[in-house]
């Protein structure tokens, strides 16, 4: 590890809008407890918002085993239909929270600021928020990733600034990773990774061991190694693989 302390590593299964009853029985049918006990890595599950209490009673039994998220809404009480709060979500056992996917920015048409107000309200519930960022396509190819990646942390900086952050995640997910099979050449992940890193430690009082770096897109358990081995990666975000509870084990049985 960079600072010289190890770090637990941990992967976070972004369940999407995926799943159903039948499928989160069986799914923790065949985890076997003892796997989690002996693997060197956490695991934070992020099912949709109505699973979460069910999924929430699942993971009682495993110690590295963690609630998660998808999305909060900017409110915490009131007349916002259809909403869900980081209050509610603290009530119910949630300990982590994704904001900003690209798939919210894409569909929801989510932006920087509104997705930083979302981690300074889950970090006042001490919820620790998971911030994804990433470029598209284009945005690689005409060689931008660094000022994208600058523009979308930086609202996280300058709000939290005079806070008491307890960590702070971020997902390296570049759009054109996800879900396409197609993932991102390990090292140049590291690199990303590093990049981000000495960005916010030249902008931020924050020491290196709070600061997490994850990569998502098109990971799976045949490819998980190459990246979690790799210094500056603190931890996975998977999407696809994820739902599958044989991709899961073969992950947490190979990092002992
Ligand atoms: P994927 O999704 O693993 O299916 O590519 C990753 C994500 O969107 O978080």
């Amino acid at each position: 590890m960079t600072n010289g302390k190890m770090k637990k590593k941990i992967i976070i299964g972004n369940w999407k809008l995926n799943g159903s009853l039948n499928m989160i029985e069986n799914f923790f049918k065949n985890l076997r407890i003892e796997m989690f006990q002996s693997s060197a890595l956490d695991f934070v599950i992020a099912p949709p918002f109505p699973y979460l209490m069910n999924v929430g009673r699942m993971i009682r039994r495993y110690h590295n085993v963690f609630l998660g998220a998808q999305n909060v809404d900017l409110h915490l009480i009131g007349a916002y239909t259809g909403e869900i709060s980081s209050l509610i979500l603290k009530d119910v056992g949630v300990k982590y929270t994704i904001v900003g996917h690209s798939e919210r920015r894409m569909y929801h048409l989510e932006k920087d600021a509104e997705i930083a107000k979302k981690f300074l309200l889950l970090q006042k519930e001490g919820i620790i928020p998971i911030l994804c960022v990433g470029e598209s396509l284009s945005e690689k190819r005409s060689g931008n990733t660094e000022s994208i990646l600058m523009k979308q942390i930086r609202p996280i900086i300058e709000m939290i600034r005079n806070t008491d952050f307890l960590k702070i995640m971020i997902a390296y997910e570049p759009v054109w990773s996800i879900g396409t099979g197609n993932s991102e050449d390990p090292s140049s992940v590291q690199k990303t990774a590093e990049f981000i890193k000495g960005y916010i430690l030249d902008n931020l009082d924050i020491r290196r061991e709070f600061l997490f770096i994850h990569y998502g897109g098109s990971v799976n358990s045949k490819n998980f190694q190459e990246f979690i081995e790799k210094p500056d990666i603190d931890g996975l975000l998977i999407g696809k693989c994820s739902i599958e509870y044989r991709s899961i084990s073969e992950i947490f049985s190979k990092i002992k």
